[in-house]
């Protein structure tokens, strides 16, 4: 959500006549968009704002601006905290940014604060995509459900959908430029439409936009185990575009944990969703989101986690350490658990669910797979890499023979913890060995040409 919301403040720049550069010290404008989900987060911008503070005094036009959660939730604190800060913008303001900047060139105030809510946020900007092939396009915005330990209904607000319409033009907008890929983004996407109160819902959406020509793969998060519904994985299921990549944060498996987080499900409940997206999609690439430490989280609480991440059998969990936000319920629980408890318990986890990812991936090893191609790697010009569509990382040596954005065919021949790694299919060899691939063709083909997963 964050990267979405940095390219509508990118595009409003850029329609200001700013051009990017990789050196804050050329900088004109230093917008920090920022996160408030965990105290670390917090902490790495404050670190930034303190960094950026000598700027100011070799380039006395520098505009420093703070966006974004963190923003919504100091609001004028930061100034206070660092008078040297010039916009404070927070979630709902983004489309402010363009008129502050005037005003700001014009001098016409120090100091300026846009944090107020409003119920529309959805209003049109100029937005600068990052990628040439993917494209975020929110569906939603805000939250509520209120997990005792969580700060976004705060700082992001009530649920407000964005209209179906209005996502499809999107959409099909992508299309016609060229984007293969989507990822629908909300707090809690199974809850889309329904405070439209007239049966559109999430389902609706996939059903929509499976007609829209051009777009390959959508993607979608994040979902939420109390409204996910039977319904929408029968959708998930029957729309060919909608990868069977599911993001389902679990968060604990305990169920009394569950109950103090007001996640508002039982883990038995849980694995009835895990296990009817296993009878419609048996290939299906199952991720979750874990929380160690929570407040009163007893070894044996924590036992039942580990064993439900057996039970289950996720291709990757992420895992964080129980982080106190003040103003949440449960910054101020009893049994706060010691940091060093907290990150052994976090060791523990990584190392039962990486068993787990490498065995998976260990599985893919000898097979085709379809993939988009994404480009260089970040440390390594010659090897490049792509994602299948269960979100798998694969790298391979580039022979030149794909450009970014292509759809191919790689053969994986390692598998790893966190990525595969494989080579490209020649077309000849790839159409010798491609069969017909069904919905979620998580492995094409099989090493002798056998349709397998
Ligand atoms: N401490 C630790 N993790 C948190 N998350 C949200 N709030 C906190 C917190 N206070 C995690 C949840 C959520 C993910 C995006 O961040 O697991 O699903
Ligand atoms: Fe936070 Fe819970 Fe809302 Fe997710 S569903 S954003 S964890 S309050």
């Amino acid at each position: 959500m964050n990267e979405s919301d940095s390219e509508r403040y990118a595009g409003q720049l850029e329609e200001l006549g700013y051009t990017p550069t990789e050196d804050p010290e050329l900088a004109d404008v230093i917008l920090m968009n920022t996160c408030c989900v965990r105290e670390t987060a917090e902490d790495k911008v404050l670190g930034k704002i303190g960094e950026f503070k000598h700027l100011k005094t070799r380039n006395k036009d520098l505009i420093l601006a703070v966006t974004g959660c963190m923003a919504q939730e100091w609001q004028d604190r930061l100034f206070k905290r660092a008078p040297h800060l010039d916009l404070v913008i927070g979630t709902h303001n983004i489309h402010k940014l363009i008129d502050l900047i005037k005003d700001k060139e014009g001098q016409k105030e120090s100091h300026m604060l846009a944090t107020e809510m409003e119920d529309n946020i959805f209003h049109a900007v100029p937005t600068k995509r990052f990628q040439k092939f993917f494209a975020w396009v929110p569906i939603m915005n805000g939250c509520n459900k209120f997990c005792t330990y969580c700060i976004v209904p705060y700082v992001r607000g009530r649920e407000v959908s964005r209209p179906l319409e209005e996502i499809i033009e999107e959409i099909r907008n992508l299309a016609k430029e060229g984007y293969k890929e989507i990822t629908l983004l909300g707090q809690n996407v199974n809850s889309y439409g329904l405070d439209f109160k007239d049966g559109t819902d999430f389902s609706a959406l996939l059903y929509a936009i499976e007609d829209i020509d051009g777009i390959e793969r959508v993607r979608y998060m994040t979902s939420h185990p109390k409204d996910m519904t039977f319904t929408m994985i029968d959708a998930i299921a029957q729309c060919k575009k909608v990868v069977s990549h599911i993001h389902l944060p679990v968060q604990s498996g305990s169920t009394e944990l569950l109950k103090r987080m007001n996640r508002g499900y039982t883990t038995e409940h849980y694995e009835e969703l895990v296990s009817y997206i296993r009878e419609k999609m048996p290939q299906a690439v199952l991720t979750t989101d874990i929380i160690v430490g929570f407040p009163g989280e007893t070894e044996a609480m924590f036992q039942e986690t580990l064993d439900l991440l057996r039970r289950v059998r996720y291709d990757m969990a992420y895992t964080f350490i129980y982080s106190p936000r003040t103003g949440t319920p449960a910054a101020t629980m009893d049994n706060q658990i010691p940091q060093d408890e907290k990150s052994r318990r976090l060791k523990r986890l990584a190392d039962v669910q990486n068993e787990i990812s490498l065995a998976y991936n260990v599985e893919m090893e000898g097979k085709d797979y379809e993939v988009i191609v994404e480009g260089p790697t970040k440390n390594d010009e010659n090897h490049w890499f792509g994602r299948t569509r269960g979100n798998k990382m694969i790298i391979w040596e580039n022979d030149g023979t794909s450009a970014v954005g292509d759809t191919i065919r790689v053969h994986v021949d390692k598998g790893q913890t966190w990525v595969l790694k494989g080579h490209v299919l020649k077309r000849e060899e790839d159409c010798g060995r491609r069969n017909e691939v069904n919905a979620h063709d998580e492995a094409v083909s099989g090493s002798q040409g056998d349709m397998c997963r």
